[in-house]
């Protein structure tokens, strides 16, 4: 059963390739979370040839965002498969003003709530390294090329930036330098959970 009382609900917040999640991975195994990246769960519906992964190809393959309605109600279903969690870690959800609107309403209808929102902030000419590196192992259609990521930047700059502003009047947004090593950068997430 959830019990908001026990619960740590976190959006993991950044830029492509910023390190949501590399770091999702120990977060979720130090706090007992179930980690749900939207991202994933496309990849996996495409691999997969399933309709919703058909639909989410034709977006993601040119680094735009697929339209809320569809990415709103997989996340719903990804946490209603998951009854028994302690908890969530949010990676690439919510990325516009509606999808954040649609998570406060359904995890209030569940008595649940975001804790906090934390940022992983890096710089675009060390993020752009980061993904054409990974696009060379993992074959990710949209590490393929600079224009793809670059337009992934663009689609952040406009609906996803504003998000800040949105955790910011709730109190909830919380920062750290997504540059350094991974056990560093762990190590300050670690004490911004740990201070809540
Ligand atoms: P998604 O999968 O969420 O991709 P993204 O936001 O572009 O994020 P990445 O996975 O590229 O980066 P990350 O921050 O997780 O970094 P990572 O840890 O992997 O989304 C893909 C697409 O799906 C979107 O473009 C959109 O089309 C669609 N989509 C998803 N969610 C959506 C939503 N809510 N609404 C609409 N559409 C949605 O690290 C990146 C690389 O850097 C890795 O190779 C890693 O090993 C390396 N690395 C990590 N940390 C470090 C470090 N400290 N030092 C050096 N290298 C590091």
């Amino acid at each position: 059963q959830l019990n908001q009382k026990y619960m740590i609900n976190l959006v993991l917040f950044g830029k492509p390739g910023a390190g949501k999640g590399t770091q999702a991975q120990f977060l979720k195994e130090k706090y007992n979370l179930k980690h749900i990246s939207t991202g994933d769960v496309f990849r996996y519906n495409i691999k997969n040839n399933t309709e919703l992964g058909t639909l989410a190809k034709s977006y993601i393959d040119k680094g735009d965002l697929v339209p809320d309605e569809v990415t709103i109600k997989m996340l719903e279903d990804e946490v209603n498969k998951n009854p028994e969690a302690d908890g969530f870690i949010f990676d690439g959800f919510p990325r516009t003003v509606a999808q954040a609107e649609a998570l406060d309403n359904f995890l209030e209808s569940k008595d649940m709530k975001i804790n906090a929102t934390v940022a992983l902030d890096a710089n675009d000419e060390v993020l752009i390294a980061r993904l054409l590196e990974r696009g060379k192992v993992s074959g990710r259609s949209d590490d393929q090329d600079v224009d793809k990521i670059r337009n992934r930047f663009d689609e952040y700059n406009q609906k996803t930036a504003p998000l800040q502003d949105y955790y910011q009047e709730q109190h909830k947004f919380h920062s750290v330098n997504g540059i350094g090593t991974i056990t560093e950068i762990t190590e300050r997430l670690t004490k911004v959970v740990d201070g809540l």
